[in-house]
């Protein structure tokens, strides 16, 4: 059964990975890091920051808010501290990158990219940024444009900015990342979400809104997937939502060619796998030998090209 996926230029021994904030060395102990496609850490910042007041997170009916303010140590800590911890494994590192500023996002990716232990680069151009008046960078076609631009100046390694679903056109955003020179997308961060307790009258989380995750985010992200592979030709890797195999091959029907899992991990922590063991079940049970087969297959197909006539 052929379970690997190619996201650009690199190679992934399968499409199942943690999404960014999800996932840390502590988890070693109850996940076996070597089986899955591909190691993306909590987005790291330039200086450590101590991120958001508490409470940081809270369960809704259907999924989780969270607010953490992407508390980090720094770049320093990460690659002294953290890049050594995952070089031991073998899927390849994609680091998130999480900056003020486009300035702060390539110096940044140069330092990241020139590391040898460094696969690929995400970027997190979802969190809000205090040049743009606390919006996101990726909310705006043009600095998604320029900042990818800037990133692309400084690295040849992969590079995987991480859309925001909090726009009208994620279509428009995705073809100005491509057209800056991104070799993947993913597709898609958290949703601006709130929760207010009845009882006490204030927002559930110190912050007052958060990013929504889990099961139900999963149908606006597979819509967002879809719209994205139709405006695109770069590989999409699909974020948002996944709780089993089945919603893995959801979104590979609607274009994705790998999926990150965050909610899922923090009910059971070696999530993962037993979504990678449920995925391929369902291929063996419909003798599916490639999971080529199942990706985009969902989506409309292409016009065929219309040769013009001899002589025309
Ligand atoms: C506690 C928590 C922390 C997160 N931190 C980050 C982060 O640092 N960088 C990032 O790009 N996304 C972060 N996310 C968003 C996840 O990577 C992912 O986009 C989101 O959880 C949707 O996937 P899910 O529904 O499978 O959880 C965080 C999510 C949670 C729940």
């Amino acid at each position: 059964m052929k379970l690997a996926v190619d996201i650009g230029r690199l190679v992934l021994q399968n499409p199942i990975m943690p999404a960014s904030g999800t996932f840390g060395p502590e988890m070693a102990d109850s996940l076996d890091f070597n089986q899955i496609g591909a190691l993306v850490p909590k987005s790291i910042t330039k200086y450590p920051r101590p991120g958001n007041p508490t409470p940081r997170v809270c369960e809704t009916s259907a999924g989780m808010i969270n607010s953490i303010g992407i508390q980090s140590k720094g770049i320093e800590y990460y690659e002294k501290e953290l890049i050594p911890q995952y070089a031991k494994y073998s899927p390849p590192l994609i680091p998130s990158i999480s900056a003020d500023s486009i300035e702060e996002f390539a110096e940044m990716s140069a330092r990241l990219g020139a590391h040898p232990d460094v696969a690929a680069l995400e970027l997190n151009i979802s969190c809000p940024n205090l040049k743009g008046n606390g919006l996101a960078f990726g909310m705006e076609a043009d600095t998604t444009y320029t900042l990818m631009k800037a990133v692309r100046h400084v690295t040849d390694k992969p590079v995987i900015p991480k859309l925001t679903p909090n726009v009208t056109s994620i279509q428009t955003i995705a073809k100005a990342a491509e057209e800056a020179g991104a070799d993947a997308l993913n597709v898609a961060n958290t949703m601006l979400a709130m929760a207010i307790d009845v009882d006490t009258w204030k927002p559930k989380i110190g912050q007052g809104m958060g990013g929504f995750s889990g099961p139900a985010t999963k149908p606006v992200i597979v819509r967002l997937i879809y719209q994205t592979a139709q405006a695109v030709n770069i590989p999409i890797i699909g974020c948002g939502g996944i709780m089993n195999g089945e919603d893995v091959i959801e979104m590979m029907l609607a274009g994705a060619s790998a999926v990150q899992v965050g909610t899922a991990s923090f009910i059971q922590p070696d999530a993962m796998i037993r979504i990678l063991e449920e995925v391929k079940l369902y291929m063996s049970e419909r003798g599916i030998d490639d999971i080529h087969t199942v990706i985009g297959a969902a989506l409309p197909k292409k016009a065929e090209e219309v040769k013009p006539e001899c002589g025309m």
